[in-house]
């Protein structure tokens, strides 16, 4: 018989389509907990029949469990890196290159890629397909509005060139929006699509299972050119590159092999 915990995972999944079975329980379990206790209520039985009803505690709730963070220039060396060596060696074999940031939350990545990949290659030249499963996500992203704080890490030249103070915000121009498209799209139900120079996916794999993680990784090799690089967070290294059909080119980055 199912648990309380675990007759929430199938009810939340059958209203949500987010299947929680695939992130690492315990991390899982205690925030959705604490979220619950929060609202007074003292098992998830209770707390779900108040979610189907109350529209603002569903949003609340995917919140939660969604864990938007992000900035522009996250772990700026690795930025460097891909500036450096990863535009180069896509470059030499490539006249276009087509980017995936999967997972992008509000939007500070791909806006980045856009930064650096205009500096170095004409906007007609790349595509960028960023995505995320949380739609709320996604219109921050296409809106564009950033604290502050969010840009710590970005060089003053690029906040300079392509955003626009507002009050204590900054508004991200058009010229970078134009490069991108966002869409909604979910890492462990959705097909991937094909074709990709280099995939980045950062700082979402650590909430996912062993079981999950592996075929995701199996599916973006599958969805990268040859020698197409995969860049992943600074906590997520791929211990068994091998297994993927990629290869170390950098620390936190693989090459698909040819
Ligand atoms: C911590 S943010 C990472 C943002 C950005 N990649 C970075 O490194 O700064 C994690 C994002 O993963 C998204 N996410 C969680 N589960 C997902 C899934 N199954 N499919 C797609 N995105 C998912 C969340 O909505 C959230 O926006």
């Amino acid at each position: 018989m199912k648990n309380d915990y675990e007759t929430f995972v199938s009810n939340f999944k059958k209203k949500s389509g987010i299947d929680l079975f695939f992130y690492k329980e315990a991390q899982m379990k205690r925030r959705l907990t604490s979220l619950r206790d929060k609202r007074g209520y003292h098992d998830f039985s209770s707390y779900f029949t108040d979610v189907q009803k109350d529209a603002e505690l569903f949003h609340e709730l995917l919140d939660r469990l969604t864990i938007n963070v992000s900035e522009f220039y996250r772990n700026k060396k690795r930025w460097d890196v891909l500036e450096e060596k990863v535009i180069p060696h896509l470059k030499k074999t490539r006249n276009r290159i087509k980017v995936w940031s999967a997972a992008c939350s509000t939007g500070e990545e791909p806006y980045t890629l856009a930064m650096i990949l205009n500096k170095h290659i004409s906007s007609n030249k790349f595509e960028i397909t960023a995505t995320d499963i949380d739609e709320n996500a996604l219109r921050r992203a296409e809106m564009g509005v950033y604290p502050e704080r969010s840009l710590r890490e970005a060089p003053k030249e690029m906040v300079h060139k392509y955003f626009k103070k507002q009050g204590l915000h900054y508004q991200v121009s058009d010229e970078l929006k134009k490069d991108i498209i966002f869409k909604k799209h979910n890492l462990l139900s959705d097909r991937f699509e094909q074709n990709y120079d280099l995939i980045v996916c950062r700082n979402v794999l650590i909430y996912f299972t062993e079981q999950a993680k592996q075929q995701i990784y199996h599916k973006f090799s599958q969805s990268l050119t040859e020698n197409g690089i995969f860049f992943v967070g600074s906590t997520e290294q791929v211990f068994t590159p091998g297994e993927y059909n990629l290869k170390l080119f950098d620390t936190f980055f693989y090459e698909k092999n040819a």
